[in-house]
């Protein structure tokens, strides 16, 4: 079947509401580097949603989706052949891939998808990779078999389903009492990567987070994205869109980060209740 440019090629369940899909796009395969993202509009009428490059391949880029308001939703119904109204990217600023030495990687729920390409990357660099990835529950711990690479892999999951009992930070806190690491890397829900930091600051160590801002233009234009790293006294406004999405953790002031996500909680509420009245019963999505 040939695909056009922005086409779904390919569309996979990993758990409830959370799923893999590879998405035709020529420009976004050839330029792609790790730690970058896209934002794509599912309809003309859409709202531009921010989504992880995960990987790619000849022609052809994979998103990995968790399904948790309107937009995300949608992009989750929707099934191979669909063609997006547009997708934007590769935006952002690149990992800082390079070798360190010993590296420490923590990936939470969906952000497991978003560390692989970086872990990857490490790894190539020659670094000591120990990967710790952790989910509510075994059936959300994706793409573990995509691990193998690394030289220490740990598996955390809330219910303790599987691996450790407890979340990725508590295991972070535990190996950090053993070893000793050059830099770390925290992808995954704000509060996770705000805890993983401040325990990386106990140990100064420095930890890279990718800031899941809510995005508008994506070009450093509207402000929507702005975060605040403070560094002593001196307060300093950045924007995850363009200058990131990766900072060091132990400068985030992740107070204004998390409210600032909770802003139109409201009206993100009604989008979806409007949304889900009109397509009916998604229990299976
Ligand atoms: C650089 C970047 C990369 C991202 N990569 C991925 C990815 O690979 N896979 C993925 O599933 N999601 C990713 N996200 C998050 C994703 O963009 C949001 O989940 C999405 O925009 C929500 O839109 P919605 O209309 O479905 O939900 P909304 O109605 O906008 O929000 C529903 C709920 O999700 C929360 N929410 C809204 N935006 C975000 C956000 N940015 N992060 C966390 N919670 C949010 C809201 O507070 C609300 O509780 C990324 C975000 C950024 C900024
Ligand atoms: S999304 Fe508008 S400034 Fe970053």
């Amino acid at each position: 079947m040939e695909f056009s440019e922005n086409a779904i090629v390919e569309k996979k369940k990993f758990a409830s509401k959370l799923y893999e899909f590879w998405i035709r796009n020529s420009l976004v395969s050839k330029k792609a580097k790790p730690g970058q993202f896209v934002i794509l509009r599912i309809t003309e009428r859409g709202e531009r949603i921010p989504l992880t490059i995960v990987d790619t391949r000849p022609g052809e880029f994979r998103l990995v989706v968790k399904a948790v308001g309107k937009s995300t939703f949608e992009l989750c119904m929707k099934e191979e052949g669909y063609v997006l109204s547009d997708v934007v990217g590769p935006l952002g600023k690149p990992s800082d891939v390079r070798n360190y030495g010993n590296v420490l990687v923590l990936g939470g729920g969906v952000g497991i998808a978003a560390v692989l390409p970086i872990a990857k990357a490490l790894k190539k660099e020659g670094n000591k990779l120990t990967v710790i990835l952790g989910a509510r529950t075994v059936d959300e711990l994706i793409l573990r078999d995509e691990f193998s690479f690394c030289d220490e892999l740990l598996l955390a999951t809330d219910d303790g389903s599987l691996g450790i009992k407890g979340t990725v930070v508590d295991a972070m806190r535990k190996l950090l009492k053993e070893k000793k690491f050059d830099v770390a890397w925290a992808i995954g829900p704000g509060v996770m990567m705000k805890f993983a930091s401040y325990v990386a600051k106990e140990h100064n160590l420095p930890i890279w987070v990718s800031l899941n801002s809510i995005m508008i233009d994506g070009t450093g234009m509207c402000g929507g994205c702005r975060i605040t790293l403070k560094n002593g006294n001196v307060n300093k406004i950045e924007y995850t869109c363009v200058d990131g999405p990766e900072f060091d953790g132990r400068f985030v002031d992740w107070d204004v980060f998390i409210n600032r996500l909770t802003l139109y909680r409201e009206q993100e509420r009604l989008a979806l209740e409007k949304f889900l009245a009109e397509v009916g019963d998604v229990s299976w999505l």
